[in-house]
């Protein structure tokens, strides 16, 4: 039924519309959109989610299987922009916090030094200790979250001094006011047909583009509402920067991150809705799959992550993504992306034609998910989604939960030969078993991290590691 209204709705705004025809990449329709909806020649208009098509190349049928390896680098002079220190990590603290003076402090000049390879996840940038205990990873989770709120993301506000909420209707609404500022949005929710409450939820960025599981209520969150993404020009746009202001750091998907802390802070004080809250998942696709990994990362009250063709700037590694277009293949990188779209923060165009001087890369921002649960879902077909980086630098986030001895706690399944975000039947037993084992507590095998592309799409581990995976004690 919303489908076929918002099939309906697009159909008559397609109507109304004088259209200028979209470029490759851009946006082409969903709810509030009020742009062209027609692409260029050579493209055509992809529905994603209710929110959001996109004008996509025609999906490769052949896939590179190229071996990629690192540029050489020639020294790259680290930008110089004076950055602000994160002060605050509000709610990106972990559970378990480590003992006050115990981690390393990053200091607000931190030098950067350019590594071609995927950087070392068991490292300290602050003093280059090694981590060799979990307590030690919990503070490197800490360091990490706090590098990528510096150079990529934006500061991640924590809690407002006022959050409260009501439900009624299947609607979550949530109030939230702090220094004088208030707003106040809405949440769908749709309880199970089946199966009994307290019910475990999946927090839908965006919009379900996977199959909703038996049992399982979905809570579909507006993060346009929260924080614009329609292109550059939605900085500062949004509910979240009514609280902050338009001039705040945060990038649209820390915004995002941040209006989800909410919704869980109310779900934990609103009994009337018979939820799990143990059981937690988050899910989205494509720019909504960015968002999701965003959220898992940085919200440590979601067991389960399961971003969907996320493509590069997700679940894809941007030094890998150079190196597939510098191999001739067209896919988004992060020179291209920030000139495309507010996802990022405005300090991250200082890094982009610099990325081996990243600390990190996005196998980190993965890594901030452990030991909580970690699904990708990926499609092979689609060269600007970044299918190799995607695949390389998951299966190396993988190591992290090897390291803390659970492995099978994140997963990769990469199937091509289908539409963008249209899930297909032949990974219906990858997403089954994380559901069912981290939100129904059965016991699944969920070891894989597997491509359906030949040689591993040209991953060699070798070319990308240069370090060696710890059993954190
Ligand atoms: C950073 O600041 C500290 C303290 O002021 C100073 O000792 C150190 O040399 C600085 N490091 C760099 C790389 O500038
Ligand atoms: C939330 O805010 C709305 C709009 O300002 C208001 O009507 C409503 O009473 C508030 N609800 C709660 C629970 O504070
Ligand atoms: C789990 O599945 C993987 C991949 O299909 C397989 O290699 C492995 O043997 C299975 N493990 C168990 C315990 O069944």
């Amino acid at each position: 039924m919303a489908l076929r209204l918002t099939l309906l709705t697009a159909a008559i705004s397609l109507a109304l519309r004088v259209n200028a025809q979209q470029p490759v990449w851009a946006q082409c329709g969903g709810i509030g959109w009020t742009g062209g909806t027609t692409c260029v020649s050579g493209t055509s208009c992809v529905f994603s989610n209710a929110y959001y098509s996109q004008c996509l190349p025609g999906a490769a049928t052949t896939v590179s299987t190229t071996t990629l390896v690192p540029p050489t680098i020639t020294p790259t002079t680290p930008p110089t922009t004076t950055l602000a220190p994160t002060t605050t990590i509000g709610t990106t603290s972990p559970t378990s916090a480590p003992s006050p003076g115990v981690c390393p402090t990053l200091p607000a000049n931190l030098s950067l030094v350019s590594n071609a390879k995927l950087p070392n996840p068991f490292v300290f940038a602050a003093d280059g200790s090694a981590v060799t205990t979990k307590n030690q990873w919990t503070c490197r989770q800490a360091e990490i979250s706090q590098l990528f709120q510096r150079y990529e993301l934006g500061t991640l506000p924590g809690k407002p001094a006022s959050v409260t909420g009501s439900y009624s209707g299947n609607t979550l609404t949530i109030n939230v006011s702090d220094s004088g500022k208030s707003i106040s949005f809405a949440v769908s929710v749709a309880l199970p047909s089946t199966g009994t409450a307290p019910f475990p939820a999946i927090i839908a960025i965006g919009g379900m583009s996977i199959p909703t599981p038996a049992g399982v209520a979905v809570l579909t969150f507006n993060n346009d509402d929260m924080a614009a993404q329609t292109d550059t020009t939605s900085r500062g746009q949004g509910k979240f920067y009514t609280i902050y202001g338009s001039g705040h750091s945060a990038s649209a998907m820390t915004a995002w991150a941040w209006g989800v802390s909410r919704i869980i802070d109310v779900l934990e004080n609103t009994p009337t809705l018979k939820l799990d809250l143990t059981k937690l998942a988050v899910t989205g696709c494509s720019r909504n799959g960015k968002g999701a990994l965003v959220v898992g990362a940085f919200e440590p009250r979601i067991a389960l992550t399961i971003p969907q063709e996320s493509g590069s700037g997700g679940a894809g590694c941007w030094r890998i993504s150079d190196a597939m277009l510098a191999a001739g293949t067209s896919t988004q990188t992060a020179s291209e992306i920030v000139g495309e779209n507010v996802w990022f923060s405005t300090n991250f165009a200082n890094y982009v034609h610099a990325v081996p001087t990243l600390p990190f890369d996005h196998h980190m921002l993965a890594a901030l998910v452990a030991p909580r649960a970690l699904l990708i879902i990926d499609n092979t077909g689609i060269d600007w989604l970044g299918p190799e980086s995607v695949f390389g630098c998951m299966k190396t986030a993988n190591k992290v939960w090897q390291a803390l001895g659970i492995p099978d706690h994140m997963g990769v399944s990469q199937v091509g030969n289908h539409a963008h975000c249209a899930f297909p039947s032949s990974e219906q037993p990858d997403l089954d078993a994380f559901i069912n084992k981290f939100l129904k507590g059965q016991n699944t095998n969920t070891s894989f991290v597997k491509t359906d592309g030949a040689n591993q799409l040209g991953f060699v581990d070798a070319n990308w590691i240069d370090w060696t995976v710890p059993t954190l004690t």
